[in-house]
């Protein structure tokens, strides 16, 4: 994880690189720092902390004038979050100083090396050694910044996004990518370095997106010089043209980026279907799937690999895929997947979903499937990220920068690119009716407008909240499609307010979550109009009479669990497999308003990362 920002030109680099902190903190926030080169030195001021931590530290501490300058926001991997720790690390000399994004996985047979050639470490990171690894290189092979950094990389093992710079030479900037994201924007006699675009776009639209395994060289006055690490050839890069806008990126007018997020569901799922979605003419449009159809269809059997939120949306689709396409679905933990020595065919479709489309443990899932001869497809947001990349062929989410660490519209997305994909298979494989067909492609269509509906009851998700915020134990209950839905919603919780929560299948709870059931045990139960509808009044009765306080998300107008329950959480009536794009909306705003009745850090909670690019 951890974000990285660079800035060579003619402006002042401080407020840039201090501002695309900012904006790439949700890639991690335990310790953040900043180098400036000043005109004859380095300045650098670094602190454990947040990036608001080092903007006050900076001022007191550093002179910020310059036109050169490197900042990271960091994750820990190695060694704990403290002011030393943190990056840019100095070379021994202090000549070099580098950021680093990812893991040196080989770095302590290295340093042990360097420390017989007399190097002395002052921090814990693997980050450090690497610098000094180029240093020593750059010494001992006389060679300059660039051929050094690409002789030291062909020595390590791991995984990285870095820049660094020599204070003897501060027109150049030397960056390199293997599996953490690395965006170069090019300017008029400007650059800047970062792991995504958003510290960048207030400038240029015009962006290279390294590929793994290979480095560039930023100079100041010169084309951007891209090259393969391995084998040295020179790449014509592809300069890319963005399609951010700041107002994306900004919180516009909400208290924090996860409730502008939950409340962006109605347009970004209308902005998924877009143009895909023709339900008058009963057509989909998918760019990514027209020719992989007959994959799909001939497949043995379709393989879901995710995390965290994106796992539980390929829960959903597992759902919806074996319902309307009659083809056994299994969806993996991409963690458990790549590890476990896993049965994959040329005839097996794996599905790869991922909101940042980044995260390593997909990733290497991916790898393994295309090795062993799977078709892989992909369903990512970030419009060229490493995943979109890797696979076969996708079909992007539309739902913005999702800044929020808890994945809101990411999720209700991606379910709408999954159903989209499930309803044209099905009708091409002949598995769904023509009725049943036509009917979802309507209901697809007006969940924009329920999922507005359901937003109206944020004032009464409020008081609820209220009432239940200092419990200390959770239980999520649902069943069908709306299990997942449960899972979603406990993870929800858990991650921003932290307090406990588990996610169940309604009936499984008989099977010992009930014998956590007592008079101080809040249970939130889905509990809409479906085909479990009395299964799940039953459970309902089952909690009421060990005195659990249940909590019931139902459809509007229901009156048989209205009885039952303490609170209601009303949601709009919609078919039963597009359920969960309804149903998650209050569990979302359940979580976000405890969470802020906690105090707690909402959009960058505890301990979490947006982007996981480490396993
Ligand atoms: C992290 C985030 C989660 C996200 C998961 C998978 O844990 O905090 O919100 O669901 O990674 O991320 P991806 O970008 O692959 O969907």
């Amino acid at each position: 994880m951890c974000g990285i920002v660079g800035y060579i030109g003619n402006r002042e680099a401080y407020p840039i690189i201090l501002n695309g902190l900012k904006r790439l903190e949700y890639r991690g926030y335990d310790s953040a720092g900043i180098a400036l080169y000043d005109g004859t030195n380095i300045q650098m001021c670094k602190t454990k902390g947040k990036v608001s931590d080092l903007e006050s530290k900076v001022t007191s501490d550093i002179s910020t004038a310059g036109k050169l300058g490197i900042g990271h926001t960091r994750w820990a991997t190695h060694g704990i979050p403290n002011d030393v720790n943190s990056h840019p690390h100095y070379s021994m000399s202090g000549d070099l100083v580098i950021i680093h994004n990812g893991i040196i996985e080989n770095y302590a047979s290295i340093k042990k090396e360097l420390i017989k050639r007399g190097y002395i470490f002052k921090s814990e990171t693997d980050t450090e050694v690497l610098v000094n690894l180029i240093e020593d290189i750059k010494i001992k092979e006389k060679v300059k910044l660039g051929k050094a950094v690409q002789i030291a990389l062909n020595q390590v093992i791991g995984a990285y996004a870095i820049a660094v710079f020599d204070r003897n030479k501060p027109d150049e900037i030397v960056v390199a990518k293997l599996g953490s994201p690395l965006a170069i924007g090019i300017g008029e006699d400007e650059f800047f370095v970062a792991s995504d675009a958003t510290p960048f776009i207030e400038f240029t639209n015009n962006a290279i997106y390294l590929e793994d395994e290979e480095m560039a060289i930023i100079r100041l006055g010169r084309e951007v010089r891209v090259r393969k690490i391995k084998g040295d050839q020179l790449v014509d890069p592809y300069v890319q043209e963005l399609q951010l806008n700041l107002e994306q990126i900004e919180k516009g007018g909400y208290e924090h980026f996860m409730l502008k997020e939950i409340y962006e569901q109605p347009t970004v799922i209308k902005d998924t279907y877009r143009g895909r979605l023709l339900a008058d003419q009963g057509i989909i449009k998918l760019g990514g799937l027209e020719d992989y159809i007959q994959k799909f269809v001939n497949a043995n059997r379709i393989i879901i690999v995710a995390c965290g939120t994106s796992w539980h949306a390929g829960l959903v689709a597992e759902y919806i895929f074996e319902d309307w396409l009659r083809i056994p679905v299994e969806v993996e933990y991409a963690s458990e997947f790549r590890y476990r020595n896993p049965i994959i065919t040329d005839k097996d479709v794996v599905i790869a979903i991922s909101q940042s489309g980044e995260t390593a443990d997909t990733l290497a899932a991916i790898k393994l499937a295309k090795q062993q001869g799977a078709f892989v497809y992909g369903v990512c947001n970030v419009v060229g990220s490493t995943i979109s990349r890797e696979t076969h062929s996708g079909t992007y989410t539309h739902a913005g920068p999702e800044i929020g660490v808890a994945s809101t519209k990411a999720f209700t997305t991606q379910i709408t690119v999954l159903t989209m994909i499930a309803l044209k298979l099905a009708k091409v494989k002949g598995t769904i009716s023509k009725s049943n067909y036509m009917m979802h492609l309507r209901e697809l269509e007006l969940i924009p407008s329920c999922v507005e509906e359901a937003l109206r009851s944020d004032e009464k998700i409020k008081a609820i909240a209220e009432v239940f915020k200092d419990a200390s134990n959770f239980l999520y209950l649902g069943r069908g499609y709306n299990f997942p839905v449960a899972l979603e919603g406990a993870l929800k919780l858990k991650e921003i307010s932290y307090i406990h929560a588990e996610g169940y299948p309604a009936a499984e709870m008989k099977h010992g979550p009930i014998a956590l059931i007592d008079d101080q045990m809040p249970v939130v139960v889905i509990a809409v109009n479906s085909n479990h509808y009395e299964k799940v009044v039953s459970n309902i009765e089952e909690i009421k009479a060990r005195q659990g306080k249940i909590i019931a998300v139902v459809t509007e107008g229901d009156t048989s669990v209205k009885e039952l329950a303490d609170y209601i959480m009303e949601v709009p009536k919609t078919s039963e497999n597009l359920s969960p794009l309804v149903t998650t909306i209050p569990l979302q705003l359940l979580s976000y308003h405890i969470a802020v009745m906690l105090g707690r850090n909402v959009d960058q909670p505890r301990n979490l990362a947006k982007s996981v690019t480490v396993e």
